[in-house]
């Protein structure tokens, strides 16, 4: 997941990438993120409540699945005093995702009801495979928003992107469908979404999954290419790029496109490394971090389980002590065109941006800056969800 090039609507003279808008819609945290950086703590913690645990099996899942049996469960005990920890610092929002599919964890209805009683919005990816009648009712209410991976219009392509045959796209499509009805009928708020994983073989079926997920009601279906495995290239990663540019020529289309229900089409551009201008610092991580099923906390979600990006253990620190230690100022120091980071990461464009439009300035330039941003892009969130 991730925003890549920012999506450009009609509507601002800015363009909102999904990362920008969630800095635009905090400002007072924008403003430290960017001029206290060391001091401040990120806006939303994503956290794997399992990894290597999964009843699917995407052939290019970038976390590798293994037989299912020796994954990490996160400790139930840590996760809840944890909580506290993450609201005391600040964190607003966190993001239920994987590692591996955290409907799987023993206690994720009372993770996700424990997180919202706490304070925080909660967002959950999922690939709604357990996501039945029944647990959309006892967890819904909960979230500000649910997004399924769905990478399908069809049984058949079902079967090449995630490895499983037509009973269970069958059963997505069911679940998914009585999400949106129960959201419809109890009139909540709760964001659902669906995401496509876009390659060259499931191309075709990006039609029909854009007009079921109109009429059975969904937010916004989100396209985003995806990530093939290339040990030379950066972060082990590359994209097909020809694809890349098919794709964002055949959604020009829906990309504006005004649906009576207010259902959207997303695109994560993503261009070839020759296109892509590279910041040369993160700013990514001073707004969002992501925390392992292990416990560890990594700079973000493309450098998880990987100890050369760890910030530090919630095992042997609190989270204030590891945010706040000279692990994470050395990190915040980060690279990206030196620190094996792939092209087209989900804060390319995010950090670009802010690099052009912040670097080198003073703290009131800053803020002055930053405070025009936000007049600019407010009202645009429905236009752009925060989470993409
Ligand atoms: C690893 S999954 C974990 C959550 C859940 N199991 C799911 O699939 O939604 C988190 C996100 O990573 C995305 N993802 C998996 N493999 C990817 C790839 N090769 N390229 C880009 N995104 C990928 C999935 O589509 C999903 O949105
Ligand atoms: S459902 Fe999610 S975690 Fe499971 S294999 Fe697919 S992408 Fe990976
Ligand atoms: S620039 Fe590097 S560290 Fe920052 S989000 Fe991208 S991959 Fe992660």
């Amino acid at each position: 997941m991730g925003s890549h090039l920012p999506v450009i609507n009609n509507r601002t003279s800015i363009p909102v990438s999904g990362q920008m808008a969630k800095l635009l819609t905090h400002p007072e945290r924008a403003l430290n993120a960017l001029v206290n950086p060391q001091r401040t703590a990120p806006i939303t913690v994503e956290i794997d409540l399992v990894n290597g645990i999964c009843n699917s099996r995407c052939p290019n899942c970038t976390y590798p699945q293994g037989d299912g049996t020796r994954g990490t469960f996160f400790k139930w005990d840590r996760f809840s005093s944890l909580t506290g920890e993450l609201k005391a610092a600040g964190v607003e929002g966190i993001v239920l995702k994987g590692g591996g599919e955290p409907t799987l964890y023993p206690r994720f209805e009372e993770a996700i009801r424990y997180l919202k009683n706490a304070g925080f919005d909660v967002g959950l990816i999922t690939n709604g495979l357990r996501f039945n009648h029944e647990m959309a009712e006892s967890v819904l209410p909960f979230l500000t928003w649910v997004r399924f991976s769905v990478d399908a219009g069809s049984e058949g392509m079902y079967e090449k992107t995630h490895g499983l045959g037509e009973e269970r796209f069958l059963k997505l499509q069911g679940n998914i469908n009585a999400a949106c009805e129960i959201k419809k009928r109890d009139t909540l708020a709760t964001m659902v979404g669906a995401s496509y994983l876009v390659l060259e073989s499931n191309l075709e079926d990006i039609d029909a999954a854009i007009e079921w997920g109109n009429s059975i009601g969904l937010s916004y279906i989100q396209f985003k290419p995806m990530q093939l495995r290339c040990p030379s290239a950066p972060g082990g990663y590359s994209y097909d790029y020809l694809t890349c540019a098919t794709i964002s020529q055949h959604l020009i289309q829906y990309q504006d496109k005004e649906y009576a229900n207010g259902f959207r089409v997303f695109l994560t551009r993503i261009a070839s490394p020759s296109q892509i201008e590279r910041s040369s610092t993160c700013y990514g991580q001073r707004v969002s971090l992501s925390i392992g099923a292990d416990g560890e906390i990594f700079v973000c979600c493309h450098k998880k389980y990987d100890p050369r990006w760890s910030v530090g253990s919630i095992y042997g620190s609190s989270f204030e002590e590891i945010i706040f230690s000279e692990r994470r100022k050395k990190l915040l120091h980060l690279n990206p065109r030196q620190a094996d980071c792939l092209h087209g990461c989900r804060y390319d464009s995010f950090n670009t941006t802010l690099e052009r439009s912040f670097a080198g300035q003073t703290p009131q330039e800053t803020e002055l800056r930053l405070r025009a941003m936000a007049a600019d892009y407010e009202g645009q969130s429905v236009l752009c969800p925060n989470h993409i």
